[in-house]
């Protein structure tokens, strides 16, 4: 059954982004990341949907703005949850991929997070909201260079 997943790479401190952008650039976590939702559904913020856009060929994506933007060929729903059924309806596996507003908008209804721990320490000014790790499962755990990647389950999920 299709499932709701965000993806994130974090430091430790939970630090996703420095003045706009991420502060690390680690391609081995590029092409992980892009193998995860590579067969899915992306839900988005307007502002990493704007940063993101031209890396972005081809695949199915849902845009979250209340602000009235529109973009053709493109699904913009007004809120996350509205967003998530829409990605739902798709009928694959919907990855959200942020930003920090998303992330926290959509915390507590998704049934798995896809994070990477960076391992060198950035500072930064968005984080990845907190979240309480006896309410997950860790499904997969894999070390890299750079980064390690957790796969978590929540334990009661709500999809
Ligand atoms: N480290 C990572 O894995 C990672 C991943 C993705 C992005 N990022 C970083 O995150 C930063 C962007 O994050 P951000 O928080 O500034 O922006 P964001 O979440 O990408 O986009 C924020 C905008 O999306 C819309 N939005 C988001 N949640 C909404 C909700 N629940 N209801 C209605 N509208 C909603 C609003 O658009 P309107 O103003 O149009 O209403 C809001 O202004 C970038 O620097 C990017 O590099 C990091």
């Amino acid at each position: 059954m299709a499932f709701v997943a965000v993806v994130v790479a974090m430091t430790r401190k939970r630090v996703i982004a420095s003045r706009g952008r991420l502060p690390w650039h680690i391609p081995q976590e590029t092409r992980l990341y892009r193998s995860i939702v590579a067969n899915g559904t992306v839900v988005m913020g307007r502002r990493t949907y704007l940063q993101m856009a031209k890396s972005w060929p081809g695949r199915r994506c849902v845009v979250v703005s209340s602000s009235g933007f529109k973009s053709p060929a493109l699904d913009v729903c007004p809120d996350a949850e509205q967003a998530i059924d829409k990605a739902r309806s798709y009928g694959d596996d919907v990855f959200v991929i942020g930003g920090a507003t998303l992330y926290a908008a959509t915390i507590g209804v998704v049934d798995r997070m896809y994070i990477s721990y960076i391992k060198k320490d950035y500072d930064g000014d968005l984080f990845f909201p907190q979240f309480d790790e006896r309410e997950w499962d860790v499904m997969d755990r894999r070390d890299y260079a750079e980064f390690e990647h957790v796969v978590y389950v929540r334990r009661r999920s709500k999809y």
